[in-house]
């Protein structure tokens, strides 16, 4: 019988640090599980600086506007001085406004069972603009610095908007919208207030309520299950997604989707992790559930539905687990487990 779908090209970057070894695992996964793929290498990141000497060149650029989706690995960016974060850049050049974060429980003994929440990011606004300077002060031309936090209603409908229309669409229940608006009136309070008027045509459909950020990081430590879909600004966003992360057993097991209009972005939300890199110990699950759920956005469903329970029956006993989750397991003895479990 002919394959209802033809293979969909796929931008690849497979990033610095440990993201070549999570990424050789993750391209053998998605294959053993049959998705109709086919991979179009592109360099980014500290990669490509030493190839090319750009961080982002050109051509990876025109490969994701081509493909309109792409699998990433971790990019390294130097704190402080240095060039801009690259994947701060990929999600400005495509628009790529929500960064969807799930939160899964799939290794069984952690603190909490049961865990299924996700985490909307808005992915483009906020203080991670980049609008930074110094001010000079009596001589001393690093005396202060001052960052500026955007927030457009354009940008708060859209974001907030897409939270509903997942949550709709997935069948979830509650949209929690977590911010600050008590102190930072203008920003906090516009994305709160546009946040209630979305709410208002989702009445019926999907429940709505609006927390404070720092109410909610302790609430979901405490009870994460009186959480469902959570959206937020992007600062808010980046730090809560960690904490969620930490509840099913780390950033080993943290996905992320960047998605816009007409490109999406798929991830690990764990970064190059230099401390294991070149070690065969990285944990893989977080970039093979990033490219799970582009297989989800590509209607691959069937293979994303093998893949997530081959990873399930490979993190249910302990000798198979990789070391960030108390194992012994390297990343190949993982992915060989993860292979057997497909069949
Ligand atoms: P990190 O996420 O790379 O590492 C934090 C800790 O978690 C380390 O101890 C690391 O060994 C561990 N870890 C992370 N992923 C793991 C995995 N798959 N398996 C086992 N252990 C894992 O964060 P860090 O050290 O703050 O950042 C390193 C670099 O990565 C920086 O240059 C940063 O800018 C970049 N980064 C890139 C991201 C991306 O490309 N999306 C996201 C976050 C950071
Ligand atoms: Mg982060």
């Amino acid at each position: 019988m002919a394959k209802a779908i033809t293979a969909k090209t796929v931008t690849v970057i497979p990033g610095d640090g440990i993201g070549p070894e999570v990424m050789r695992a993750t391209l053998i996964v998605l294959k053993e599980a049959g998705a109709e793929l086919d991979f179009e290498y592109q360099l980014g990141g500290i990669a490509a600086v030493e190839a090319v000497k750009d961080p982002l060149p050109k051509e990876t650029i025109e490969s994701i506007q081509r493909n309109g989706i792409a699998l990433k690995g971790p990019l390294t960016t130097p704190s402080g001085s240095g060039f801009r974060s690259v994947n701060v850049a990929i999600r400005k050049e495509f628009d790529l406004y929500a960064n969807v974060r799930p939160a899964i429980t799939m290794v069984p003994g952690q603190r909490y069972a049961d865990i299924d929440l996700v985490l909307v990011r808005e992915n483009t606004e906020g203080l991670y603009v980049g609008v930074e300077h110094y001010i000079g002060l009596q001589g001393d031309p690093r005396a202060a610095a001052e960052s500026v936090m955007i927030i457009t209603r354009y940008g708060s409908e859209r974001i907030v908007r897409y939270a509903f229309d997942y949550a709709v669409q997935n069948g979830r229940r509650k949209v929690t919208l977590a911010h600050k608006a008590n102190i930072l009136k203008y920003t906090q309070g516009l994305f709160l207030d546009v946040g209630r008027q979305i709410a208002k045509e989702y009445e019926g459909r999907v429940e709505f309520e609006d927390r404070i950020i720092d109410a909610t990081a302790m609430q979901l430590v405490r009870n994460p299950y009186a959480f469902d879909v959570l959206v937020m600004e992007n600062m808010f966003g980046d730090i809560l997604s960690d904490l969620m992360a930490g509840l099913v057993g780390g950033l080993g097991m943290a996905p992320a989707g960047n998605i816009g209009r007409d490109v999406a972005v798929f991830e690990a939300v764990h970064g190059s992790a230099p401390d294991i890199a070149g070690l065969g110990a990285a944990n893989p699950t977080a970039l093979i559930l990033g490219a799970a759920m582009m297989l989800d956005h590509l209607g691959q469903l069937e293979s994303a539905g093998r893949i997530r329970t081959a990873l399930r029956r490979t993190l249910e006993l302990p000798e198979t687990r990789t070391r960030d989750l108390g194992g012994t397991a390297g990343t190949d003895a993982f992915t060989s487990a993860v292979l057997r479990n497909l069949s």
